[in-house]
């Protein structure tokens, strides 16, 4: 039989790629790695047991003694790493806590570290969860942030992380100038070898009620929109990571993820540095109270949720859901 004319279509049959699920996995364009994938966790210098965390469904404060057990998990399901986050013992107007070598976050990497478990290790680097007041910096008399005071605070509490084992510190306070401090800091410290996770662009967010709840850092008056980015900006994240890259940043972060897609993208065009995206506490916790009201399907909102991150051009995420992701990956395609 001969093609007629009118037998062929003279539109695009998008379809045909689409029939079977060998097919679609022959074309997908985006995959997701556990090795991409980064777990926040708290280590809290008050616990002997670890203590759930009401707001972060599965999440725990640790103990400085369980720090490891959370890293051989992590380690187990094939993540990329882990971001630590420390609750000292008590805080104070200087958030002095940060930068002491017994607290949580350097007692937990020198113990993660002596276990070599093939893990990223990041450390958080701010001021917010050792102030009493709870803002990322210094303070003036009148309320106000001292920027510049809060530099050298800053590098000293990196150069503590990365004596007591951190690859990568991860400057989370939105400071001017900080990644330069750090840089100066560990390079003066000894320590030229430990990396930069700069969170360049950090928008002052709805999203982190819950990590404040978790890492008991709320503001104890104002808010962040001083310092942290205004959402409606996109052509000032730019600026943003341009700056941080040009102080010697060795990766970047666009945080939270899944509100910011078009900053990741962004990002991804401008810089050749790797990227990261923090898909924050509150994204994990809606949808994860939204999948208790069954309203929808957790693994299949969650998994599709990373995936946009990934396409939007994030190289790796920061994310409440990479142990169930790691499994859920590890299970056989559907
Ligand atoms: C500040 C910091 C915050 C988060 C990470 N680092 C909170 C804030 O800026 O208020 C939020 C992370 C999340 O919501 O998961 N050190």
């Amino acid at each position: 039989m001969t093609l007629t004319a009118s037998r062929v279509s003279s539109f695009r049959r998008g379809r045909r790629i689409r029939r079977s699920p060998a097919l679609r996995r022959l074309v997908r364009e985006t995959r997701l790695d556990p090795a991409m994938l980064v777990l926040p966790i708290f280590i809290d210098a008050r616990l002997d047991v670890p203590a759930p965390i009401a707001s972060l469904r599965g999440h725990m404060r640790w103990p400085v003694a369980g720090a490891v057990d959370v890293a051989r998990q992590a380690a187990a399901a094939g993540l990329g790493g882990v971001l630590l986050f420390g609750l000292p013992e008590a805080k104070d107007e200087q958030g002095s806590g940060a930068a002491d070598p017994r607290g949580p976050v350097p007692l937990a990497l020198r113990s993660i570290r002596a276990q070599d478990l093939g893990l990223a290790l990041i450390a958080d680097v701010c001021l917010c969860e050792y102030t009493a007041h709870g803002h990322c910096g210094l303070l003036l008399p009148d309320g106000a942030i001292d920027n510049d005071a809060t530099l050298p605070v800053l590098a000293e509490a990196a150069r503590v992380y990365a004596a007591a084992g951190a690859d990568v510190v991860a400057p989370s306070d939105m400071m001017d100038g900080r990644v330069e401090a750090i840089r100066r800091g560990l390079d003066g410290g000894g320590h030229g070898e430990t990396a930069i996770l700069s969170y360049a662009a950090k928008y002052a967010s709805a999203f982190y009620g819950p990590f404040r709840d978790a890492a008991d850092c709320a503001p104890q008056f104002g808010d962040r929109s001083g310092y942290q980015l205004d959402r409606a900006n996109g052509r000032e994240a730019l600026l943003e990571l341009d700056a941080d890259a040009a102080e010697g940043a060795d990766m970047l972060m666009v945080k939270p993820a899944g509100p910011y897609l078009d900053v990741i993208a962004a990002a991804r065009a401008r810089s050749a540095l790797p990227l990261a995206a923090y898909q924050v506490s509150g994204e994990y916790a809606s949808l994860v109270a939204a999948s208790e009201r069954g309203w929808v399907d957790l693994r299949s909102a969650a998994l599709e949720s990373l995936i946009g991150i990934a396409r939007a051009g994030a190289d790796f995420i920061i994310t409440y859901f990479a142990l169930e992701a790691a499994a859920w990956l590890s299970e056989k395609s559907r």
